[in-house]
């Protein structure tokens, strides 16, 4: 089967997408009598380009320059469907792909955008799709469909662009309902990028109007005050969630600096925590992902409250899958390889 890896993208999680894609390319390069790699990369200026460079140059970011490369588009037409490369002479020509494999995260990639050209097309894909994507991306949504299937979050008040008219106002509700510290979140941003701590009004209000620049929506939450836990889901009908995972963040809280650049983040698997949490959120994982329509892979993040409260942060649909991520550890350690994880995810693509 050839697989189209799609990786890079118009994204402010690029680099961690570069890295993701390395990690995948060679996990699958293991089955290499079952599976063919096609490398699609997309330039963080949203070009589409055929690699066929070295993995290593993926990962390096080098990959942009290499000379081989071809421009590629995709196309939903049923006739010319899938990827089609630009030739140097100027013709064009159709690349047969059987699954596509998008490692992609945040903006463009794991919100559903690109899962509507591919859906659209009919043609097979790993992970979830069009809406779950979406509705997972949207911290308002998540909290809305979560709430109504009964599954703890944290409080929330959102605000759309047009509520800054009123903006003493929803703070002062803020204050009411949720209390300092607050988090305010851009309601679309993948990483932590944009999202800040508020102490006080002041913070409140300059995080607000700072998360209004990465989004058009704005989602602010009380704190919850515990330990970081997160759980690895994958299948479709009936998911399997994997033991549970801990964060132990060198910042104040995991933002994107603790996560990529800061050595001193560390993880625990299985989490330390009782087994009777660990058993709470691995249920919960699996019930989240079923109600907001998942399919192939989702990591769900959690927190365990100081109250012992097991409350669902977010819903990752294309989580960080580096080497060292928590979602391939926390299947290798449920007794996946890495190599298997990839195979198991493009046979649920073909399901
Ligand atoms: N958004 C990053 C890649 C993660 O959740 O792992
Ligand atoms: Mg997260």
């Amino acid at each position: 089967l050839k697989i189209a890896v799609v990786f890079g993208g118009k994204s402010n999680e690029h680099d961690v997408s570069v890295v993701s894609a390395a990690h995948v390319i060679r996990s699958i390069n293991e089955n290499s009598d079952r599976y063919e790699v096609i490398c699609i990369g997309i330039t963080k200026k949203g070009h589409w380009l055929r690699y066929m460079g070295s993995t290593e140059d993926i990962e390096n970011g080098k990959w942009t320059d290499h000379p081989d490369n071809l421009a590629c588009i995709f196309s939903p037409d049923p006739v010319h469907r899938g990827f089609i490369q630009l030739e140097e002479d100027g013709s064009y020509s159709n690349i047969k792909v059987d699954v596509v494999f998008p490692v992609l995260h945040g903006k463009n990639g794991e919100d559903g955008t690109i899962q509507g050209i591919f859906q659209m097309a009919e043609v097979p894909f790993v992970g979830c799709d069009l809406i779950s994507s979406a509705c997972c991306m949207d911290k308002d949504v998540t909290h809305t469909i979560l709430e109504a299937h009964g599954i703890k979050t944290a409080k929330w008040i959102s605000m759309i662009y047009r509520d800054l008219a009123e903006l003493d106002e929803k703070c002062a509700l803020m204050e009411k309902k949720l209390g300092y510290p607050m988090y305010v979140k851009p309601a679309n941003c993948g990483s932590s990028v944009g999202i800040s701590k508020a102490h006080d009004l002041e913070e409140l209000k300059a995080g607000i109007k700072a998360a209004f620049t990465h989004d058009q929506k704005v989602v602010v939450e009380q704190e919850v005050k515990g330990v970081e836990l997160e759980c690895a889901v994958m299948g479709n009908d009936t998911p399997f969630a994997s033991t549970v995972g801990q964060i132990a963040a060198a910042n104040e809280f995991y933002d994107y600096d603790a996560k990529y650049n800061n050595a001193a983040s560390k993880t625990y698997i299985p989490a330390m925590v009782d087994e009777k949490v660990i058993e709470e959120v691995r249920d919960v994982a699996v019930r989240a992902f079923k109600a907001m329509g998942c399919g192939g892979l989702a990591r769900v993040d959690f927190f365990l409250s100081d109250k012992g409260e097991v409350i669902l942060n977010e819903i990752n649909t294309l989580p960080g899958h580096t080497k060292i991520s928590m979602y391939p550890k926390l299947m290798e350690h449920a007794g996946i390889s890495y190599a298997e994880q990839e195979d198991r995810l493009i046979k649920l693509a073909l399901d």
